[in-house]
């Protein structure tokens, strides 16, 4: 039984694949953790409870014998506000009373097979009731009579679980909720490093990684998206814990907005982690019989360190995140007009790239940024979603028709949630963007944010953006964000309620996503925010895409996508061949393929070596379509180790095939490389595809492969292919 309740011990223990988790209802029904790590046999855990020295200054609780217990130091699986545990929590309420003093209890838990949706929230799902296991644990605060269901759901198959709260104010008086965390986890001893992955524009998701000490250390976005400053990741990693050995537990919170991941030190020696909405920039108003859902957050243990962790991360985000019809079939390989344009184009531009696209084999025009109102430039027309005919030469229905008359597919661009200062929709309704009473709205990029936790708002532009699909043939739509949200108040919120526009705001965007993937099952939609400004498991369960980065030069992508790729699976990252200049076309090929691939560049301008070049990566992206999709990812040289070189493959799941990829940023003089292979079968050959060598796993992982004769200028790269007999 992966979750199993001890009714002797009165514990609860839930296995995963690799791991156990598990706490105990303890005295007076307090929910204490006592284990999670490595799988374990045992279930009775109580010596393990932890008994820290504690100061004669710490609180007791005086209706329980045991001296050593003190909410001071406890391991607490659910830790409250104000009631003598005065490390950062994961629940706070402001009672009727005025004051935040909560105390949640054990009251009642159900376990049962399948999974609960979250209303309202993206969260991960199951295809049928055998994948996973889910324990609902009630807690409930005395006093105030507010309740919290615990959920936790433990994925079959996977080093995987899920956490989120739901909490129901089944009191008579309303309250406010100041903090809720989606997962919390107390550790007793402090011997580990945390992985975040910060960044900025053009340059997200690096690798950092520092020790834990003895204070408050996390990450957090305060920007109403997840961001490209820190994304909603962190690791608890183990001292010693490296790409292929040691403990890693990766937290991946299933939200688009404000976030914290945080650890907080415990004088004696613990640490706890917490994930969820930012406390500091949220508060719920709950009148009573009122619920508020948290979101999820996706727990991953691997002892087979960083690189377990992330194939995990992969292969239950394939099977259990993305949703819909691209899921699991093969998407297009898509041109897009962005990089070699801007918005200064035509349709008969656009018609010369679709006809060289076809001459290529590539699948599909996306028209980007440009197409609509006036929008010559960024100073204009956000909120306008009226073509103009004039730059296409005519209705989009035309247009779009010479396209597919070539046999390619139509994709477009779109910004929903913002407005342009200069717009006719500003014009018509100023109140309709966030702001505050009395100060003027910070700009970015000439643009305002939508007020998208209003439905009347909403409504109006997904009317215009439906009327669009509906009426013309389009396949696939960007879904863009340009900006982080300031001046955040709501028009229609009262003063109390102004604290939820945030969570609001990213509900607003959740609904009209969700409205979108229902009315057009068939359409493929690439989320990018800036780049990969909102590149979060949110996003994934409604856009199987995400475009990972404006910064489309090789080298600068292997950073990117290395990073990316400790919690989302290749499939997810958006990455096109550009015109950049830093190497030439097989390394853009190469890098790019590690993604969804594409082209972001103007085909008018291609060679005919060029052109040679991009048949075959053209053809390389369909040969190696499933292996990259679906296998498993092994990173051999990180550039987090190396400055010098990158070197990644993909296994298939079978074992049976491999795909190895090698870049040098800067030349290593004279020394020889010798690289060692990961994830293979040692017991079974295989067939280097170009050199026609035959080698058996064993040699391939242990004694490696000579690669010093392969090119390896600064920016060269190269690929090999190795299938079993
Ligand atoms: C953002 C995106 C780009 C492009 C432009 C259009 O910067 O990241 O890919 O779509 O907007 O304005």
């Amino acid at each position: 039984m992966p979750i199993s309740f001890d009714s002797e011990h009165r514990v609860f223990k839930l296995d995963t694949a690799t791991s156990s988790y598990v706490f105990e209802i303890y005295e007076q029904n307090y929910l204490l953790h006592l284990y999670y790590g490595a799988k374990i046999p045992d279930s009775n855990l109580s010596a393990h409870r932890y008994k820290g020295w504690f100061a004669s200054h710490a609180p007791l609780n005086i209706n329980i014998d045991d001296t050593q217990f003190s909410p001071d130091v406890s391991m607490f699986e659910y830790p409250c506000e104000g009631s003598g545990d005065f490390r950062e929590t994961a629940f706070a309420i402001r009672n009727a009373d005025g004051n935040n003093t909560t105390d949640l209890r054990y009251v009642s838990h159900k376990i049962y097979p399948g999974k609960p949706v979250i209303d309202g929230l993206p969260s991960l799902h199951v295809n049928s009731d055998s994948d996973a296991d889910t324990l609902e644990i009630l807690m409930r605060d005395a006093v105030t009579g507010v309740s919290a269901i615990l959920y936790y759901t433990v994925f079959s198959g996977y080093g995987a679980m899920t956490r989120s709260v739901k909490i129901i104010n089944e009191s008579d008086k309303a309250v406010e909720i100041e903090r809720v965390f989606s997962t919390c986890v107390d550790f007793n001893t402090h011997d580990y490093d945390m992985i975040t992955l910060y960044g900025n524009w053009l340059r997200e998701r690096n690798f950092e990684r520092t020790p834990v000490k003895h204070i408050k250390q996390g990450i957090y976005s305060r920007r109403g998206l997840s961001s490209h400053a820190q994304n909603p990741f962190g690791a608890i990693v183990g001292k010693d814990t490296n790409e292929e050995y040691g403990s890693a537990y990766g937290f991946n919170l299933v939200y688009s907005g404000n976030f914290e991941f945080s650890c907080d030190s415990e004088p004696h020696g613990g640490i706890r982690v917490l994930m969820g909405i930012n406390p500091d920039t949220f508060g719920w108003h709950l009148e009573p019989g009122d619920k508020f859902s948290s979101p999820e957050a996706v727990m991953v243990y691997s002892n087979e360190g960083l690189g377990g962790m992330s194939r995990t991360f992969h292969r239950l985000y394939t099977n259990h995140l993305i949703r819909g019809k691209w899921a699991h079939i093969k998407r297009p390989l898509l041109i897009n007009n962005w990089e070699a344009t801007g918005m200064d184009f035509t349709g008969d531009k656009l018609v010369t790239f679709a006809e060289r696209a076809k001459e290529l084999g590539i699948d599909m025009l996306v028209m980007d940024d440009g197409w609509f109102g006036k929008r010559d430039d960024d100073k204009s027309s956000l909120g306008d979603w009226q073509v103009n005919e004039e730059k296409l030469g005519g209705p989009l229905k035309d247009f779009i028709a010479r396209i597919n008359a070539l046999g390619i597919k139509f994709g477009i661009w779109f910004e929903p949630e913002m407005i342009s200062r200069d717009s006719n929709l500003y014009r018509e309704h100023p109140d309709w963007c966030l702001h505050v009473p009395g100060r003027e709205k910070s700009i970015a990029r000439y643009q305002y944010v939508l007020d998208f936790s209003r439905k009347d708002v909403r409504d109006y532009i997904y009317s215009l953006m439906k009327d669009i699909i509906a009426e013309n043939n389009i396949a696939y739509v960007k879904w863009d964000c340009n900006r982080s949200l300031s001046e955040v108040g709501s028009a229609i919120l009262p003063p109390g309620r102004q604290k939820e526009v945030f969570h609001r705001f990213v509900l607003g965007t959740y609904e009209v996503m969700d409205r979108l993937t229902i009315d057009f099952p068939d359409l493929l939609i690439e989320n990018c925010s800036s780049g990969g400004g909102r590149f979060d498991p949110g996003m994934l369960y409604f856009t199987p895409q995400i475009w990972c980065s404006d910064n489309t030069d090789p080298v600068d992508r292997i950073d990117i996508q290395f990073g990316t790729s400790l919690c989302y699976p290749a499939s997810t990252v958006g990455a096109h061949v550009s015109a950049s200049k830093r190497a030439g076309f097989g390394t853009k090929g190469n890098v790019a393929l590690w993604g969804t691939f594409g082209y972001e560049l103007d085909p008018n301008t291609f060679t005919p070596e060029d052109i040679d070049i991009i048949k075959d990566q053209v053809s390389e992206y369909h040969k190696y379509y499933d292996l990259i999709r679906n296998g498993d990812l092994y990173r051999l040289i990180s550039p987090w180790e190396s400055d010098r070189r990158a070197a990644w493959m993909m296994v298939s799941e079978d074992k049976n095939e491999a795909l190895l990829t090698c870049v040098t940023m800067r030349k290593e003089w004279g020394e020889a490389f010798i690289l060692k292979l990961r994830g293979l079968d040692p017991e079974k050959y295989y067939v280097d595809d170009t050199t026609g060598e035959v080698y058996s796993g064993a040699l391939l992982m242990n004694a490696g492969l000579n690669l010093t004769d392969y090119p390896q200028n600064d920016g060269d790269s190269f690929k090999i292919y190795l299938r079993t007999l």
